[in-house]
């Protein structure tokens, strides 16, 4: 505060419940952001300090998927007496209740804190089911499908259809689409509250999550049954107290529950995969359909072939599915992985262009941190098929890639080799392209400071060799040829607009792109959650997650049974959505009015939020006001004047109970 450090927590006899400080200065977040090398802030340091020395903990338990200690700066692994996380933790025991589904961050948390990892479950899926306006809508199109070709009934009809998808602000208009349109928002999964440790989930939810899983294993076995008994069981409280007594914890490889009900019983120490797999047999084959799949809507939305695509690759999409996104990167460029004799991945290989069928098209990857740290053999394979294509001796019209860095390499004067770098990533210890902490803090003013940010962020590229250094001027050059921007999505639990990362990484590198081509590019999102996945335009997948989510009762109301915590998951979808406004101009306004209508015009839900969490409750009528200020929609003066009043109110609130509005 100024003059004391204070670490906040509870003592509870022989425990103390402490609460982590933030990564960055509260109240000047961008202040580490712009350092270079950073350190953490005394606050930080002296929380663990205080743990470690003063309260004298025999064990960590940290609570929760994710903290900051894992990310602090420091080697990727093999910590040494410099690196921040080891200088932190020291040598006390770390045990780290961590999301099932999550192995990758999890991993950096063993890598670079010693964290044992017990895994957690995700919370249930449910089908998002339809409500209000949507389900009137569905009665009339089944009225309407029911109808003969020529009754005389089908106009009147029809006009009251169109008026009643207006309302809901769905503006297509060829009714069959809308049919189709309507089906596909009550099917989607979406997650159906939060998980609570300690307590197994619910009759209806566990019936329903067999169901899913059921659903989802037409061409595997699964024991239903096994899972039934041990969806009813908590392991969870068991495998900590076990950790805590010093005893072994039994791994197991993270996923999704649909996916890979092998995950069960939770409780285990999660891990990753095996490098020298990925990309398996069967992500390349379905890489390679992914690809032509996202080619091929880019064609229905009446695209041109594209010359150069911007593609996102996490750690965690790769993990959950072999490598799948690294193999559709590799489909696009015409490549493939190589494995020596013993089936160990040994680096790229270039498919013949005649089988290809198509010109090679040059891919630019922008890696996560964790991607990186986590997946070396991959990172230097992608390195290396974009160098293959660059140094193929095929005609320009036909390969991309080589069109490119050797205009590139005549340009600038730079080796060709130099001039076909396309993997990038951050700078070594770093990660993230920190355009999430800008748009959180709402520290900025121009949209071109969050493409600034995110080339300062992650224009380190990756040769051959594996080694990255800084190419600022080569990603600039790729970045104005991207013809379209493009990542897939792989978690129920985590949507685009769940998480503040998606618009981090890929509303990032659109921004980017747009400021280097001088004109807005296409983004898309491949959705590999189900079946045989489906690619939808960003706008598209903001408004199927607002629908199924935001304005879903059945979603807000499983969310705010968990009160506090519920509001404030809120909030989050209002600022990542608010994100994706900034980075790539594509949400459509009726978002904000429809969020505003829910949660801020409806006298009763407006009391709820700022009865059980007013610092959410306030940060989510800020943001909503912020985003009419960087003119993302346009509220009509009533409605305007609705949302002052409120922040004024919650304000006021937050001054009675002594604390401080998020504005
Ligand atoms: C990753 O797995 O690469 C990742 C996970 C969460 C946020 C960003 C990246
Ligand atoms: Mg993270």
């Amino acid at each position: 505060d100024g003059s004391h450090i204070l670490v906040l927590g509870q003592r509870f006899g022989n425990v103390l419940v402490g609460i982590q400080p933030a990564f960055g200065y509260e109240g000047d977040p961008m202040r580490l952001l712009f350092e270079r090398d950073f350190a953490p802030t005394h606050a930080f340091s002296a929380f663990y300090r205080y743990v470690r020395e003063d309260f004298g903990a025999h064990a960590i338990l940290h609570w929760g998927t994710h903290g900051a200690l894992e990310f602090m700066p420091g080697k990727q692994v093999g910590m040494s007496a410099g690196c921040w996380p080891d200088r932190l933790i020291g040598s006390t025991p770390n045990f780290y209740l961590y999301a099932a589904n999550n192995p990758s961050e999890g991993t950096i948390a063993k890598r670079r804190s010693g964290a044992t990892l017990i895994s957690y479950l995700s919370p249930p899926v449910t089908s998002a089911g339809l409500y209000r306006g949507l389900m009137e809508l569905k009665s009339s199109l089944q009225r309407w499908r029911q109808l003969d070709n020529d009754s005389n009934e089908r106009p009147a009809l029809e006009e009251i259809i169109l008026s009643q998808a207006k309302a809901v602000d769905l503006s297509e208009t060829d009714i069959g689409k809308l049919v189709n349109a309507v089906h596909e928002l009550e099917y989607t999964l979406i997650p159906h509250g939060l998980h609570v440790v300690g307590e197994p989930v619910s009759d209806d939810e566990r019936e329903e999550l067999l169901r899913h899983v059921a659903e989802a294993s037409t061409d595997r076995d699964v024991d239903l049954a096994a899972m039934d008994r041990l969806l009813r069981e908590d392991h969870e409280v068991p495998a900590l107290l076990r950790a805590l007594d010093g005893r072994f914890i039994r791994p197991v490889c993270g996923g999704d529950l649909i996916r890979t009900p092998e995950i069960l019983p939770t409780g285990r120490n999660i891990h990753g995969f095996d490098p020298f797999r990925i990309p398996s047999v069967f992500a390349v084959t379905d890489g390679a359909r992914q690809a032509a799949l996202v080619l091929d809507t880019h064609a229905a939305q009446g695209g041109a072939m594209p010359e150069t695509v911007a593609m996102v690759l996490w750690g965690t999409d790769n993990l959950k599915s072999e490598g799948g996104p690294i193999a559709q990167a590799l489909a696009l460029m015409g490549a493939a992985p190589r494995f020596d004799s013993f089936g160990r991945l040994a680096g790229a290989r270039l498919l013949p262009l005649a089988d290809l069928g198509r010109p090679r098209i040059d891919v630019m990857v922008t890696l996560s941190g964790i991607f990186r740290d986590l997946l070396p053999l991959q990172t230097k394979m992608l390195a290396e098929a974009a160098y293959l294509a660059a140094s193929a001796d095929e005609p320009v019209e036909l390969n991309y890639v080589r069109k490119h860095a050797l205009a590139l390499a005549a340009e600038s004067n730079i080796p060709l080799e130099e001039a076909a770098l396309r993997v990038f990533s951050n700078a070594d210890g770093a990660y993230g392209s920190h355009v999430n902490q800008l748009i959180d803090s709402g520290a900025w003013t121009e949209e071109e400071e969050l493409a600034n940010m995110f080339t300062t962020r992650k224009c380190f590229a990756h040769g051959r060799n594996g080694n990255a250094t800084a190419h600022a001027g080569v990603m600039k050059s790729v970045l104005k040829g991207v013809d379209f921007a493009y990542q897939n999505l792989e978690s129920i639990e985590l949507g685009i607009t769940t998480v503040d990362h998606y618009f981090d990484s890929l509303g990032g590198i659109t921004r980017a792109a747009k400021q280097a081509g001088g004109q807005e590019i296409p983004v898309y999102i491949g959705d590999q959650t189900r079946g045989k996945g489906q690619v939808r335009t960003l706008a598209d997948q903001v408004a199927l997650e607002t629908r199924t989510r935001a304005l879903n009762p059945k979603w807000y109301e499983g969310m705010l049974k968990h009160g506090h915590e519920g509001v404030r998951h809120i909030e989050c979808h209002l600022t990542n959505t608010m994100g994706w406004s900034a980075t790539t101009g594509q949400v459509a306004p009726w978002v904000y009015q429809q969020f505003t209508q829910t949660y801020v015009l409806d006298e009763k839900m407006r009391q709820r939020l700022a009865d059980l969490n007013p610092k959410a409750a306030a940060k989510v009528v800020h943001r909503l006001l912020e985003a009419h200020r960087r003119d993302y929609w346009q509220p009509d003066s009533e409605t305007l004047e609705a949302l002052e009043r409120a922040g004024e109110e919650l304000e006021d609130k937050l001054e009675g109970i002594g604390m401080e509005a998020a504005a």
